[in-house]
C-alpha cells in the first residue's frame, strides 16, 4: 500500500527567476526560501499495471491528461530508477485556507516527488528527493526542507538542489494577501523565459544576486526581522522590474497588488516591521514577526476583507502523513 505524502508549499526571499538549462530546470541564481505551515498537497502514488496512460486526480477531479506534463515528467524519472513499467496514479488535495486561488506547484511537485518514489520503493536521500523535485518545478526543490532552504544553482542535474539552512524556529512569519483583480495569467515558467530571452534589465538582476544572497544568510544569521525583510523586499522588486523590460513587456502587479504594497509601506510608518514580496502573481505576502502578526492582521483589514489575509508561520519538510 503506498502512502500518502505531505509537502508543504515555500516562498522564496530571494526569488530563483530564470534558467541555465530548461530542460533539467538548472536556474541561472540560487534562491532562499521560508517554508510555510498554512498551505500544503498531500499526494499518494499508486503503479498500477491496468492503466493505459498516467491519471491525476486533483481535489476529487480527473484532470485532462495536458496538465500531467510535469508529474509525468517525475514519475518517468522515478520509472526509470526503479524499473517500474506501468504507468500511475496521482491523486493530490492541495489544502489552501478559504477559496485563495493559490495553486502551488511547490508543494505539489515536492509532494510528488515523496510519493512516487515512496510507492515506487525508492529510498532517496533528501539531497535526491530534492533533485527529483526540481525536474517537476524548480521552486519545489526547496519545498523538501522546513524553513530557510537553499536552492544551491550548480551546473548539471546531480549538483542542482537545495540544503537546508536554519530551521525558522525564531519570531519570523507570513501574511498573505489574496487580492481579488486575477491578472492575465503568464505562467512563472513563460515569464521568467521571456524575460531571461528578451529584458535588458535581466543582467541587472543578476548582477546584484550574490549580494543579496549572501546579506540574506547573514540577516537570518542575526534573526533581524528589519534585515530580511529590507532584503526580500528589494529582491522582489528587482525580479518584477525585469518583467517590464521584455518583450512584450508584461506585470504580475494588479492595481490590488499596489494598493496591498502601500498598505504595507503605511504600517511601516506606524513603526511595525512589515515588508512585502510578490511572486507570478498578483498576491502579496508580508514578512513580519509572528508576534506581530494579529496587530498587522488589524491594520490590514482596514484595506482588506478580512477572508483576504491568511496567516502563515514557519512550516516542516515534506514527510509521510500520518492518518
Ligand atoms: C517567482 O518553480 O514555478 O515563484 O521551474 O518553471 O516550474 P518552474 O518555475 P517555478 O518558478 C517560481 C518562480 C517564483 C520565484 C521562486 O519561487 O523562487
Amino acid at each position: 500500500m503506498s502512502k500518502w505524502v505531505r509537502a508543504h508549499t515555500n516562498i522564496a526571499l530571494i526569488k530563483y527567476w530564470g534558467k541555465e538549462n530548461e530542460e533539467l530546470i538548472i536556474p541561472k541564481n540560487n534562491s532562499l526560501s521560508l517554508t510555510l505551515d498554512a498551505f500544503y498537497t498531500d499526494t499518494k502514488v499508486t503503479f498500477d499495471a491496468t492503466l493505459t496512460e498516467d491519471q491525476l486526480v486533483l481535489d476529487g477531479e480527473q484532470q485532462a491528461s495536458g496538465v500531467l506534463k510535469k508529474v509525468s515528467t517525475v514519475l518517468d524519472l522515478v520509472r526509470e530508477q526503479a524499473g517500474i513499467k506501468t504507468f500511475a496514479r496521482v491523486e493530490s488535495i492541495n489544502y489552501v485556507p478559504t477559496a485563495a486561488g493559490l495553486a502551488s506547484s511547490a508543494s505539489g511537485l515536492a509532494a510528488l516527488a515523496g510519493a512516487a518514489s515512496e510507492a515506487a520503493g525508492l529510498t532517496l536521500s533528501k539531497k535526491d528527493l530534492s533533485r527529483l523535485a526540481r525536474h517537476g518545478s524548480g521552486s519545489a526543490s526547496r519545498s523538501i526542507f522546513g524553513g530557510f532552504a537553499e536552492w544551491e544553482k550548480g551546473t548539471n542535474d546531480e549538483d542542482s538542489f537545495a540544503t537546508p539552512v536554519d530551521d525558522a524556529s525564531w519570531d519570523i512569519g507570513m501574511l498573505f494577501i489574496i487580492v481579488k483583480d486575477a491578472q492575465k495569467d503568464v505562467s512563472s515558467r513563460d515569464g521568467m523565459r521571456r524575460t531571461v530571452e528578451t529584458s535588458p534589465f535581466y543582467a541587472g538582476w543578476l548582477n546584484t544576486l550574490d549580494q543579496d544572497l549572501s546579506d540574506m544568510k547573514q540577516a537570518i544569521k542575526e534573526r533581524s526581522i528589519k534585515k530580511v525583510g529590507t532584503i526580500a523586499e528589494r529582491n522582489a522588486l528587482k525580479m518584477h522590474a525585469t518583467t517590464l523590460g521584455a518583450n512584450p513587456p508584461f506585470t504580475y502587479w494588479s492595481a490590488d497588488s499596489m494598493k496591498a504594497m502601500d498598505a504595507v509601506r503605511s504600517i511601516r510608518k506606524e513603526g511595525y516591521d512589515a515588508y512585502f514580496t510578490m511572486d507570478a502573481g498578483p498576491n502579496v505576502k508580508v514578512i513580519c514577526r509572528q508576534t506581530d502578526m494579529s496587530a498587522i492582521k488589524e491594520q490590514l483589514i482596514t484595506y482588506f476583507d478580512e477572508e483576504q489575509i491568511i496567516s502563515a508561520k514557519p512550516g516542516p519538510g515534506i514527510h509521510v502523513r500520518e492518518n
